[in-house]
């Protein structure tokens, strides 16, 4: 699988080492949050544009922020890859996963542990990427959801069974046991914040999530 680490658990005075400390990730996860969607507010674009002068991973950009079609644009003008809003977030989301894509930038969408995985329905074939919450999102250091390997399973069968080209992304709570179990389940991408920034051997531990 692909180890996405969300530094959202990292110390933001230290930014540039931080970065270092999981060089060999290949994929970077941005955790935005806007205190209207979740509860808690983290960083905006302006952290994602000096990550870019230093960094050439991959840009996996979470938007769990409110009006996504408002904001997005920051995002992509800022670097990112993959730009990935939430479905409870917006009225239209097809609209919104179409502007994205018409920029070049791959188009994710995110449901919340609530949300049943049957409103992505009319939507899976437009889709580059489906990032299921494995935890309430608001913060990390929380515990896996294991309701989520349903999701999963259902979104591996639905893409095998309709040769859509989607990646599936979890996150949340996200240590070994629970990423052999999405693993199994048929996902693709695993989002690793406490789990990965709470130890030292960063990049170690990104090279064991990807063989898992
Ligand atoms: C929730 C955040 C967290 C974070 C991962 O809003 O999105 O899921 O990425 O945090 P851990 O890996 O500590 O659960
Ligand atoms: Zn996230």
């Amino acid at each position: 699988m692909i180890c996405s680490p969300s530094f959202l658990s990292c110390d933001f005075n230290k930014l540039e080492l931080e970065i270092q400390s999981i060089s060999e990730a290949k994929w970077i996860h941005f955790d935005v949050m806007d205190g209207k969607f979740v509860p808690n507010t983290t960083y905006n674009h302006h952290v994602l544009s000096r990550i870019k002068k230093i960094s050439n991973q991959f840009f996996d950009c979470h938007l769990m922020i409110s009006n996504p079609e408002k904001f997005y644009m920051d995002y992509i003008n800022a670097g990112a890859d993959l730009i990935t809003f939430h479905f409870e977030a917006t009225k239209d989301p097809k609209t919104l996963i179409q502007a994205i894509k018409d920029k070049g930038v791959l188009a994710g969408i995110s449901i919340k542990p609530g949300t049943d995985v049957l409103v992505l329905e009319p939507l899976l074939p437009l889709l580059d990427l489906i990032l299921i919450m494995s935890v309430e999102p608001g913060k990390g250091g929380q515990k896996f959801i294991m309701n989520s390997l349903n999701k999963i399973k259902y979104l591996d069968d639905k893409r095998n069974k309709n040769n859509y080209k989607y990646l599936i992304e979890v996150d949340g709570g996200i240590n070994f046991e629970t990423a052999k179990l999405v693993k199994d389940s048929g996902n693709d991408v695993v989002v690793v914040g406490s789990f990965i920034f709470n130890k030292n051997n960063r990049n170690e531990l990104v090279k064991e999530f990807e063989n898992v």
